[in-house]
């Protein structure tokens, strides 16, 4: 009889503990169920409460040079601001030390949470460590966080899967299978990202996993031999520095044969290697297939006019929606939604993760993607 007392007692209190969970999330505060973007940024979620009310959100953006970051900031900024918290939003132009003051001057204020995308990761340890000694969760925005235990979650893209994407585009566009069985071969060039970034390493392995079986058997022909991660990637997603190695290998190795992929991870170094073809005398005839990432308004105008062959598009109002639900419960205390609790191991944690999924757009899917998908308008990719 006390058994089956203590076993209702028992039932009683995980109902109890259940609905107190149950309210929790409905208070609009908890992100633990599946939010759809309106609910999720509405800012009378749960009953007309301002889960933000009196709470300040600092943000930690690497650079304005490229379109993507303002557009990932101010998404945030809105999103935020309509759940009632203040928004401090900082640019460090792509300088680390910057980026380390500015972060350093969010603890001093003692904000109630950092969102970092980071320059290079690296260099923010020390003042991470001092975030968590204040007590102020961190969210690492896109890029990973590496080598801290202060960061609680990350909201991201799959990034190998932006990879193999590229990849896997490039094999279907050039008919890779059909070249490989007629012994045919294609010359590529890689432009790989920054080599403090986990996102470009990740993303370079992607498309290895992809190509790296086309380049062994020469359906692939890589002139410069340049292939290694560490003789592809390009310091701070440099344009400049994609548009110079482009020139270079155009008027050397590639003199006498066209270049036929340019394969890069990134739309800011596919304007410069545009820049470079241009220069090189290169036209409509014998324009190479190019490759990209982002999705700025400028590669889905290039695109259009086929100066760029793809790119990736990562819907930031997507990406900012899954942060500010992770923002939402370390402030409030509960649990965000993620799905991926393995992939990102920053050295010292495996870091629970939101990952977005990445989508390749071209010149046949951007009107579905983006247009109708209401990410630009007509009169955007018009002007
Ligand atoms: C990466 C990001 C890319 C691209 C790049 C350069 O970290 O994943 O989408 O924006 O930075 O800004």
């Amino acid at each position: 009889m006390k058994k089956l007392f203590a076993l209702i007692l028992a039932l009683a209190m995980v109902m109890a503990l259940a609905s107190c969970g149950n309210t929790a999330s409905d208070s609009g505060t908890s992100g633990s169920t599946t939010p759809s973007t309106t609910e999720s940024t509405d800012p009378n979620a749960g009953g007309g409460d301002q889960p933000g009310k009196g709470k300040t959100v600092a943000i930690a953006m690497p650079t304005q040079s490229s379109e993507r970051w303002i557009k990932d900031g101010d998404n945030m900024k809105a999103q935020l601001e309509a759940l009632g918290y203040e928004v401090l939003l900082q640019y460090a132009e792509d300088d680390p030390q910057q980026q380390v003051s500015q972060i350093e001057n969010f603890v001093a204020q003692m904000v109630d949470c950092i969102v970092i995308a980071a320059v290079d990761s690296g260099a923010l340890t020390t003042v991470e460590a001092q975030a968590k000694t204040a007590g102020i969760p961190i969210i690492a925005y896109d890029r990973l966080l590496m080598n801290t235990d202060a960061v609680s979650y990350y909201a991201s893209f799959d990034n190998k899967g932006v990879g193999t994407a590229i990849a896997e585009y490039i094999v279907d566009a050039k008919d890779l299978e059909a070249a490989r069985a007629a012994g045919e071969s294609y010359t590529i060039e890689f432009f790989m990202g920054s080599p403090d970034d986990n996102n470009a390493v990740l993303l370079y392995e992607g498309i290895m996993e992809v190509l790296q079986p086309y380049l062994d058997d020469g359906t692939l022909v890589c002139k410069t031999g340049r292939t290694s991660f560490e003789e592809t990637c390009i310091l701070r997603w440099s344009q400049e520095t994609a548009q110079q190695w482009c020139e270079n290998y155009l008027s050397g190795f590639y003199a006498d044969e066209d270049l036929d992929i340019a394969c890069s991870a990134f739309d800011g170094f596919s304007y410069g290697i545009r820049s470079a073809l241009e220069g090189a005398g290169y036209t409509e005839a014998n324009w190479p297939l190019i490759t990209g990432q982002d999705a700025e308004l400028m590669a889905v105008k290039n695109i259009i006019s086929g100066k760029q062959t793809m790119s990736i598009y990562k819907d930031t109002r997507l990406l900012a929606e899954k942060c500010v639900t992770m923002v939402n419960a370390v402030v409030n205390g509960s649990e965000p939604e993620i799905n991926d609790t393995e992939t990102y191991d920053n050295g010292v944690m495996v870091v629970p993760s939101y990952l977005c999924t990445p989508v390749a757009v071209d010149v046949n899917n951007y009107e579905e993607l983006l247009v109708d998908g209401g990410y630009y308008t007509a009169e955007d990719l018009a002007g």
